[in-house]
């Protein structure tokens, strides 16, 4: 794997099934399966609310800023792994909030593992809180507050939940006050929901990066916007199949979005739901997609060109994979 970042990443998706079982045992918390065996077995998914049913359940098992810490610090170890070296990722506070949970027990503990992550997992990292957009607009306009209060620190601001039928211009002024207070700002848009909300995305949310972004290609219009401004998707392939986005990984639009001048990066979503990490996102694509070695130097120097970096840094990473490109070419 060449040295990525990864820009689209649910932190709460990284639960296996395994460690809800085991936090749900420390936190005594009752859960309506028996074993492992059978928490796995829902692992079918219709659409994308059928998987959100149980990843907002499962979230019951989190309790603690130890809980936020133990499943960031599993995320980055697997990403390293992985070759991820820089990761963005998402936390839900609103779907902790409204069960009890302390604010603070999640900026807390996520923010214990992510300022580690540099010396314990050679990850540079960010954090980017994102509203339900199935809330209210006064509820992410609370949690914005909370964050902001609390001063711990983040990147940015997302948008995700449950797509259809909640468009982001419902979360316009909590956008404008994210960019008042310097946040970057990034969108789910385009996953089930039409091209119109991706514009909705960058014309009234300032979305700097969409979340998926695939059904963009359904307007030409919204595609040459797009091209033009650079502004990069943030495309998850084996989510997309499971949630039937797509009904096929060779169907998937990917190498399409490449050839017409997208911004394309691979990222894992939420990996532990969906049947793998970046790595493993990146081999379904070369088995089922055609994505061959130059295609892959692409989408890793994409992902690093879309972070909220500063220079410096994205040319060291570029730089990185320079190097592994250079060293994985055959002699001759
Ligand atoms: N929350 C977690 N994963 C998501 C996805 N794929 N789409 C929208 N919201 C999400
Ligand atoms: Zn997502």
């Amino acid at each position: 794997m060449l040295p990525s970042a990864e820009l689209h990443l649910h932190l709460e998706g990284t639960l296996e099934p395994s460690t809800i079982l085991e936090l749900a045992e420390r936190n005594r918390v009752r859960l309506p399966y028996a074993d492992v065996d059978e928490l796995a077995a829902r692992y079918e998914f219709a659409d994308l609310q059928a998987f959100l049913d149980l990843y907002y359940a499962n979230m019951a098992t989190l309790r603690t800023a130890q809980d936020f810490a133990d499943m960031t610090d599993a995320y980055l170890t697997r990403a390293a792994a992985a070759g991820v070296v820089h990761a963005e990722v998402f936390v839900d506070p609103q779907a902790h909030t409204s069960r009890g949970v302390a604010l603070s027990e999640v900026l807390d503990g996520v923010g214990t593992a992510l300022a580690a992550a540099p010396s314990v997992h050679g990850i540079s990292t960010g954090l980017i809180p994102c509203v339900l957009r199935d809330h209210s607009a006064a509820d992410a306009m609370a949690m914005l507050d909370g964050v902001l209060r609390s001063g711990a620190p983040v990147l940015g601001l997302g948008l995700d939940s449950a797509e259809v039928g909640h468009p982001p211009s419902a979360f316009t002024e909590v956008f404008d006050r994210a960019g008042a207070e310097g946040l970057h700002r990034v969108a789910h848009a385009g996953e089930e929901g039409p091209p119109s909300y991706v514009w909705e995305a960058l014309d009234l949310l300032g979305a700097e990066r969409i979340d998926h972004g695939v059904r963009s290609l359904e307007d030409g219009d919204l595609v040459a916007r797009l091209v033009r401004q650079r502004t990069p998707l943030t495309v998850c392939p084996l989510s997309n199949l499971r949630l039937r986005v797509v009904d096929d990984l060779a169907e998937h639009p990917l190498p399409e979005m490449m050839r017409r001048g997208l911004v394309v990066t691979v990222n894992s979503d939420d990996p532990a739901y969906f049947g793998g990490y970046l790595d493993d996102n990146m081999a379904a694509l070369r088995g089922s997609c055609g994505i061959d070695d130059d295609a892959a130097e692409v989408l890793a120097r994409n992902s690093v060109e879309a972070a909220f970096l500063d220079d410096a840094r994205k040319r060291e990473l570029l730089a990185r994979i320079d190097a592994a490109v250079t060293g994985a070419r055959p002699r001759n």
